[in-house]
């Protein structure tokens, strides 16, 4: 595939998406082709399963279920659109993707790591970021910078959402040469100057 992917993962309150929508502008502005994307959702089905799984009501959704939704979420639009972006020879912005699976239903509710790597390797066809910003903030400050309507994930325990926290840096130490962890405990214009290195230095190679 001709194009490049780059992932914006981060806890919740991580300031993540604004990042995204930040480069994805810088990007606009040199003239380069490039895509915004979300998870979940992205395309209709997805945005349709990202209802249901953030629907406070749905309490009685198993963490098996839970994360096979995320799965087919992300198949969809992988195949709709993820993979043809990329066979254009666009840089695709992905906010969430596989990592996020394995740090909030992985690390964070106890799905076997391994068997989510192998239906993530099903749901995705095997495409993966080229390069991962993991924007890390403190759990209580970023649990804090959520609207005050929290969604079925949000309202989960402080201990819940600092096992996502852990598991990323984990995710981050076993790859090293993927991820470029951030910290944020700065403003977002200074946290851009990062963000606006590692993307530069990336697309350079
Ligand atoms: P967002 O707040 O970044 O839009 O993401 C929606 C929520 O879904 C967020 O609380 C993180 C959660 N999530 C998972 O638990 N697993 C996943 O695989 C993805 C993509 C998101």
């Amino acid at each position: 595939m001709k194009g490049r992917f780059i992932s914006f993962e981060g806890s919740e309150g991580s300031g993540k998406s604004t990042q995204a929508a930040m480069v994805f502008e810088y990007l606009q502005k040199r003239n380069i082709p490039v895509l915004l994307l979300r998870e979940p959702g992205g395309v209709k089905i997805s945005e349709a399963i990202r209802k249901l799984l953030l629907d406070v009501k749905n309490t009685d959704m198993t963490k098996e279920s839970e994360t096979l939704l995320y799965m087919a979420s992300r198949a969809q639009m992988v195949e709709e659109i993820l993979k043809p972006a990329l066979m254009q020879g666009k840089i695709v912005l992905c906010d969430r993707y596989l990592d996020s699976t394995i740090a909030y239903q992985g690390f964070g509710n106890g799905v076997d790591v391994a068997a989510i790597k192998k239906i993530g390797a099903f749901a995705t066809q095997g495409v993966a970021p080229d390069l991962t910003l993991l924007f890390d903030i403190q759990t209580e400050k970023g649990l804090a910078r959520t609207n005050a309507v929290k969604d079925r994930i949000e309202l989960r325990s402080v201990q819940y959402h600092r096992r996502v926290r852990k598991g990323y840096l984990a995710l981050a130490k076993q790859e090293p040469h993927r991820f470029r962890v951030i910290k944020v405990n700065k403003g977002k214009d200074e946290i851009f100057k990062t963000v606006r290195h590692y993307v530069d230095e990336f697309l350079k190679k």
